[in-house]
């Protein structure tokens, strides 16, 4: 619990933004990385932290470099799937799949890979970048299921024996249609646009903001650190949405 003058600072902020919920038809959310934070899950561009702190993503997450070395590309994403298969979905998670229950309409689209907010009841969830526990068919392009000989080095497809692929968007790729299509319209009719735990440095999903911002909706942002939305953002909750989004629920009831 945020135990400091921030509290203090927060609560009326936190009123007005249970006020615009309580006031909306139709909530959009866009979640990132900093959600599953709390869950053990690293983010991508926390300076110490995060991903790619430690890891090129372009020797990991493009297809270039799949094609390079794919078996450097699979050990790492096996080493990413066992942090997600270990992972629970945290209190952010939760609150928002509670949330879906307390407004008209809500539409949930995240960036991250890792299916924790299906975990946590959320349903329709949009994904955005894909699902790393799924594998796709490099060759039919379809979400497939492991030939027996995949134990014995690289994942093949049962069907017709290609490589296999995680199913999610590597740098350079396009969102697939139907979350892409969903996302821009919910963004583009929503009344209050929630951006938790990303830092809005890339798009197409950065844009989602952008457009719900246009369209004057009211945007609020839910992150301890400033991103490149926070001056735009209509209302900015500066803290863990583990934290946040509970007080946030409790202070709509
Ligand atoms: N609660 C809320 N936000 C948090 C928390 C937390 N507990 N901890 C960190 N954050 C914030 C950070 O301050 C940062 O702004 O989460 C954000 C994470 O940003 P990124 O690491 O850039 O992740 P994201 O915005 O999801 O990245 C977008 O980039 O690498 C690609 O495909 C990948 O989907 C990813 C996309």
């Amino acid at each position: 619990m945020v135990e400091n003058d921030s509290a203090v600072a927060l609560a009326p902020l936190i009123t007005e933004a249970a006020d615009a919920l309580r006031k909306a038809r139709h909530v959009c959310v866009l979640t990132g990385a900093g959600i599953s934070a709390e869950s053990g899950i690293p983010t991508f561009r926390d300076a110490l932290t995060g991903l790619w702190a430690k890891f090129r993503p372009e020797d990991l997450a493009t297809p270039e470099a799949f094609e390079r070395d794919p078996k450097f590309v699979w050990d790492w994403y096996e080493y990413r799937r066992e942090l997600v298969r270990r992972a629970e979905p945290n209190a952010g998670h939760r609150a928002l799949a509670e949330l879906a229950g307390r407004v008209p309409k809500l539409t949930l689209v995240t960036q991250n890979v890792d299916g924790l907010h299906q975990r946590a009841g959320s349903t329709g969830v949009l994904e955005y970048h894909g699902n790393i526990l799924r594998d796709r068919c490099t060759a039919e392009q379809v979400v497939a299921d492991r030939s027996e000989d995949s134990r014995h080095g690289l994942p093949r497809c049962a069907a017709c024996g290609a490589l296999l692929r995680p199913d999610v968007v590597w740098f350079g790729e396009p969102i697939p249609r139907g979350p892409m299509i969903a996302a821009a319209e919910a963004a583009g009719t929503c009344d209050v646009f929630l951006s938790i735990g990303t830092s809005s440095l890339v798009y197409p999903a950065a844009g989602l903001a952008e457009a719900a911002l246009q369209r004057g909706a009211t945007v609020i942002e839910v992150n301890p650190g400033r991103t490149e939305l926070s001056d735009a953002a209509s209302l900015v909750l500066a803290g863990p949405s583990g934290e946040l989004l509970p007080r946030l629920l409790r202070a709509l009831a």
